[in-house]
């Protein structure tokens, strides 16, 4: 994966529009300073248990410029934390109230093929949705989000969107944070485009929808700059690239290093230290960060193609809390092949004209299974996004049902980002990577696409068949 070049940044720009949108506000209520609006990092209430109950509903977000009109799970914007581990039974009951038809599919999460929540599983307005399903997982932080064929950019984009996260033996094992809300923090990245009234809508153009739609604020699990009050110790944080079609890099006011040690589907098998990190819509990473001084240090979002925007600070007091030694490498069994024997496919991801978003020569069609494969089977597949220069878009591609390995990214080794379970890559243009996956024990039919949802809801979308 190249790494990416940021533009100049029009920072000035967006500070004086949110001035703009701020001083709007200000002279209509009245109210003293778009500071006092902030507020610390919500954490979303944890959902656990064997029966696990989610309203999907509309409600409104409060944000310093303005009110938007939302949709979330028990609750205005986004939803709870679902937590489960290794082994359980769970029953959902997931009711529809949203006024139109959507789904809830769990990105990441090996399920029966019937269970997935894609775009064939539809929750008709009104009803409840009731899958029950075995997890059967190593420890991973998933996430969960609609997946109606069409809708699915504008009800994520609206709110619809939660962590998913699952434990097992080894996960509960290790010395690392894991203190929800106390040590082990999710943090659910989305930017949205506000209106001038500070509100946002979803009403992407022509344009957005193959570059991007690329917000003018970012917001951290559905707040505005918030704060996070901290001791000095180590922290985990579970990043989810929540957007829509955004690529962000991500790094700290002050440069400092973190490590990461999981991706997508779990622990890596080397952790490694960066300060930068670099995640298409829809993947995971999980870091350490050691705060070990009294102070202020602010997370910040770069967009590609778009402009740069602090996104929370981390208030460090200065009681010591807990410091923890950062593991240097994790158990991860790869997914075995044999460039021999397992079936190969490729999988050319590309734009025709203004709108045409087809892999294979093909846009998606409900009607139309692209392939079978066999159930316990492995086989590798190439991923190609075609089109370089001007004519090139990044893509990203998703892999329902299974975690798999990175064999190769433009015929090298993949980096360390890419070198533990994923179920989403990033392909910037003229990119190919090499993936081996492992289809095992559901047959039925599941998705694979580019996350950039808008290319997803234009037919970047495929499905194939386990049998
Ligand atoms: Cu996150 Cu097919 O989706
Ligand atoms: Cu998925
Ligand atoms: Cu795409």
């Amino acid at each position: 994966m190249p790494l990416f070049n940021m533009k100049n940044h029009k920072k000035a720009g967006i500070a004086a529009l949110l001035m703009i949108l701020a001083g709007g506000l200000l002279s209509a209520s009245g109210n003293k300073e778009i500071s006092s609006e902030r507020g610390t990092l919500p954490i979303p209430p944890l959902l656990e248990g064997e029966n696990l109950n989610l309203v999907m509903q509309r409600g409104e977000l409060k944000l310093p410029m303005g009110t938007s009109k939302t949709m979330g799970f028990n609750g205005n914007y986004l939803g709870p934390t679902i937590r489960v581990s290794d082994g359980d039974f769970v029953n959902f009951n997931i009711k529809n109230t949203l006024g139109e038809d959507s789904t809830v599919h769990w990105h990441g999460l090996h399920v029966p093929a019937e269970y997935d929540g894609g775009p064939h599983q539809v929750i008709k307005a009104g009803t409840t949705w009731k899958p029950s399903f075995k997890i059967d997982q190593k420890a991973a932080t998933l996430w969960y989000h609609p997946h109606l064929l069409g809708k699915t950019a504008e009800h994520v984009y609206n709110g619809m969107a939660g962590m998913f996260y699952i434990e097992d033996a080894y996960s509960k094992s290790l010395l690392i944070p894991q203190k929800y809300g106390v040590n082990d923090f999710p943090l659910v990245i989305q930017d949205r485009k506000l209106n001038n009234k500070g509100q946002f809508i979803y009403s992407p153009g022509r344009s957005d929808i193959m570059r991007g739609y690329i917000g003018n604020i970012v917001l951290v699990n559905g707040a505005y700059e918030p704060f996070l009050e901290i001791k000095k110790g180590t922290y985990r944080f579970r990043i989810l690239n929540g957007s829509n079609s955004s690529i962000y890099k991500l790094r700290f006011s002050d440069k400092r290093k973190f490590t990461v040690i999981a991706s997508d589907g779990g622990f890596l098998p080397r952790s490694f230290n960066t300060a930068s990190l670099v995640m298409a819509p829809a993947e995971r990473y999980e870091i350490l960060v050691d705060f070990t001084e009294k102070g202020k240090s602010s997370l910040i979002t770069e967009i590609y193609n778009g402009d740069t925007f602090k996104t929370m600070d981390f208030t460090v007091s200065d009681s010591k809390g807990t410091f923890y030694p950062h593991p240097a490498a994790f158990t991860y069994t790869p997914v075995a092949y044999d460039t021999k024997k397992n079936i190969k496919r490729t999988f050319r991801m590309e734009t025709r004209g203004m709108g045409g978003f087809i892999i294979n020569g093909k846009s998606m069609d409900l009607n139309r299974i692209d392939f079978s494969l066999k159930k316990n089977s492995t086989e590798i597949w190439t991923i190609e996004s075609v089109g370089m220069g001007m004519m090139g878009i990044p893509h990203s591609f998703h892999v329902h049902d299974v975690q798999f390995t990175v064999l190769s990214v433009n015929g090298k080794k993949p980096g360390p980002l890419y070198s533990g379970p994923k179920d989403t890559v990033l392909l910037m243009p003229g990119d190919r990577i090499v993936i081996a996956l492992r289809f095992q024990d559901y047959t039925g039919i599941y998705m694979y696409h580019c996350h950039f949802l808008e290319h997803e809801d234009s037919g970047m979308m495929g499905q194939f068949m386990v049998e």
